[in-house]
């Protein structure tokens, strides 16, 4: 049993990682919520998920609540996750160290009195609308009231479906791709495309705060996902709205009705969370959500598959980009055109905004 007097030799042998040490190089917002896992995957088994190049162990304490650690013990760096949950803690399964949600060690086995400051580092955790979402910056500015908007996946008055996409991209090509669906014309002839999709004029909002890309298209053939599924036969008017909003969500809001019976319509959102796994892959997490024929599971079914199809059609083509790119990059000045707006405006504001948070890391190191 070793006592407070021995413990100088053991702390000194077992340093605790700075927070600002974590952190890879600005490749990737941090002071933002992202989704993590979907509520049903967290659980009294420890989850291992790496999220922006980080290990993370997640799971529930008895009374529900989720918890989310570093996942990787100050001892000797084996992962939490490989261990097990006692009570409300994570208990290394190497040496039995045992940590509490808010990262500070509960237990050495053998030691009566516990080091000062042994901890590890505790991500602020909030589940909300059935996902998992973590604050992967500085603690200190985690804030709830910035959690994205994703409310539809649990709102009675929508139904729908989802899962998480592995994508060997990094996220940005993701994002890209959704807001640029001018693709569909040409990915998606089986699935989502209309001719008119490439033509339409394209309307950019932007205000600080959210990028919208709208088209507003009247009188178009509906594609064959609205013929199929919804009952459109003649002429539709299909409106667009693709919101981004940092870091990494997309919500597509989608308006298609008749054209000569404005009352035959059909509404739905597709969520789009791009949660960064490495510079090299994203766990994509999205749902369809529907706002009619609520209780039709065999419809909620169908959408699932249908987007999930279109979905397999996209990462087929940007994984194919992303080993373009690593393996002949980009020119300095690349094309560009009208269905270009929005991915022009994401890529310029997302810089920004990384160059805004290195240089409050600077000021924070500085100061510190
Ligand atoms: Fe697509």
């Amino acid at each position: 049993m070793i006592g407070p007097g021995g413990w100088d030799t053991v702390a000194a042998a077992a340093p605790v990682r700075e927070f600002e040490e974590d952190w890879s190089p600005a490749i990737f917002l941090r002071n933002y919520w992202y989704v993590a896992a979907w509520s049903e995957e967290v659980g009294r088994e420890p989850l291992q998920r790496w999220l922006l190049n980080e290990p993370v162990a997640m799971w529930r304490r008895r009374d529900g609540t989720p918890a989310a650690l570093a996942d990787r013990c100050p001892h000797r760096g084996a992962p939490l996750s490989n261990g097990r949950i006692v009570g409300d803690d994570i208990r290394c399964g190497y040496h039995g160290l045992s940590f509490c949600g808010d990262g500070s060690c509960t237990a050495v086995p053998g030691v009566e009195t516990l080091p000062a400051g042994l901890s590890t580092r505790a991500y602020p955790v909030v589940e909300r609308w059935g996902w998992i979402f973590l604050w992967m910056g500085d603690p200190a500015l985690a804030d709830e009231s910035a959690i994205p908007d994703y409310h539809w996946k649990d709102d009675p008055g929508w139904a729908g479906r989802g899962e998480t996409l592995p994508v060997a991209v990094n996220y940005e090509l993701v994002r890209d791709n959704l807001l640029d669906l001018s693709h569909a014309h040409f990915v998606h002839r089986n699935t989502l495309a209309t001719d008119a999709v490439v033509d339409a004029p394209v309307t950019t909002e932007f205000d600080g705060e959210r990028l919208r890309v709208i088209r507003d298209m009247r009188g178009i053939e509906p594609s064959p996902f609205f013929k199929r599924l919804c009952g459109f036969n003649g002429k539709v008017d299909h409106r667009q709205q693709v919101e981004f909003t940092p870091a990494a969500n997309i919500v597509i809001s989608v308006r298609v009705n008749s054209t000569e019976n404005p009352d035959h319509a059909f509404e739905n959102r597709v969520l789009n969370a791009m949660t960064p796994e490495t510079d090299r892959s994203t766990h994509y997490f999205w749902s369809l959500e529907r706002d009619s024929q609520l209780e039709d599971e065999a419809l909620t079914d169908a959408m699932f598959t249908a987007n999930r199809d279109t979905f397999f059609e996209d990462v087929a083509v940007i994984e194919a980009q992303q080993e373009m790119l690593d393996r002949a990059p980009e020119p300095a000045r690349p094309v560009r055109w009208h269905v270009d707006k929005g991915v022009d405006r994401a890529q310029r504001w997302v810089a920004k905004l990384l160059r805004e948070e290195a240089a409050q890391c600077a000021a924070a190191a500085e100061a510190g």
